[in-house]
């Protein structure tokens, strides 16, 4: 399946890319948000992307062949931020953005392991050089921690019948084992309508697998510090811990870089029906985004 950049015009709207301007997308992906702020910021806007998942990385540069001198992708994690723009001799930012979680390219993977749909290994590591897998989370965390992870990241109420049952048939080896394992702990008239009964479970392994959430406040952290005054930072979240971690962020107004970030939107963006109809991925998403006032 192709990936749909979510809230495509929203983010350009709040960014507003200018042919002299300086970008940085932390997870460039197949590419889409990267290339519509190049084509937004032609002639001489630049660009810098980073993304874990090397494929992204090799997809992303086909996708932005045509602007081929203004951008720059580092198969790294967003929080190498500062590193990459000293390694090109940026000191400040036009623009920031980051579309957190899965990409459709990822999904589509099953030897990635972050589909319930089809067999694959319990891996969910954007990077390969990621040092837990799904496997060690999944077979080697104890019951407790299991069930506090599926609680917290999955929002799952019935994390702790599910982290019982996993506990109970260990060791488990793909992902489809997982799956069943995770919808046959949830009564089944519980069962989530619109989502597979999995859906919430993997995402809270995916999260710990990561460490998104952490790698999320770090980056912000040393994101904001690099925004020129009146830059602005957009990020699209798909999880309500993350989005919360975003909003608290911008609300404080400050970084430890001791910048100050007014918040754009008092409510976050969500996509209207039409892209809803056209790109159910976007469901959950949701964009925040602050500019720098100092
Ligand atoms: C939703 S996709 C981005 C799609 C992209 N905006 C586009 O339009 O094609 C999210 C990407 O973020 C990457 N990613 C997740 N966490 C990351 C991190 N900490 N640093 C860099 N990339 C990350 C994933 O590998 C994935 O490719």
């Amino acid at each position: 399946m192709k990936h749909v950049p979510v809230l495509l015009k929203e983010v350009l709207e709040v960014i507003a890319p200018n042919d002299r301007g300086k970008y940085f997308d932390g997870t460039v992906g197949a590419g889409g948000h990267a290339e519509a702020i190049l084509e937004k910021s032609t002639p001489r806007g630049l660009l810098a992307g980073t993304d874990l998942d090397e494929n992204a990385i090799k997809k992303a540069n086909q996708t932005l062949s045509r602007y081929k001198g203004r951008f720059y992708l580092f198969n790294s994690c967003y929080t190498e931020i500062g590193r990459i723009c000293q390694s090109l001799g940026w000191k400040e930012l036009d623009g920031i953005l980051v579309d957190l979680g899965l990409s459709s390219m990822l999904l589509d993977d099953s030897p990635r392991g972050f589909s319930f749909k089809s067999e694959g290994p319990l891996d969910m590591r954007y990077s390969s050089k990621g040092e837990i897998t799904a496997y060690d989370v999944v077979n080697k965390y104890p019951r407790e921690r299991l069930t506090t992870i599926i609680r917290n990241y999955g929002e799952e109420r019935f994390a702790n019948r599910i982290a019982t049952a996993i506990v109970k048939k260990r060791p488990l080896n793909t992902t489809t084992q997982l799956a069943d394992i995770v919808s046959m702990a949830i009564p089944r008239h519980h069962w989530p309508r619109k989502i597979h009964p999995a859906t919430r479970t993997f995402q809270a392994i995916r999260i710990e697998v990561n460490k998104e959430l952490d790698r999320l406040k770090e980056f912000l952290n040393a994101a904001s510090g690099l925004l020129r005054p009146g830059g602005v930072i957009a990020i699209i979240s798909f999880h309500s811990m993350e989005d919360r971690i975003v909003k608290r962020f911008f609300r404080e107004g400050y970084s430890e870089a001791g910048v100050t970030l007014r918040t754009i939107y008092k409510k976050p963006i969500r996509p209207n029906d039409r892209e809803l109809a056209q790109n159910p991925r976007a469901r959950s998403a949701r964009l925040r985004a602050a500019r720098r006032i100092d």
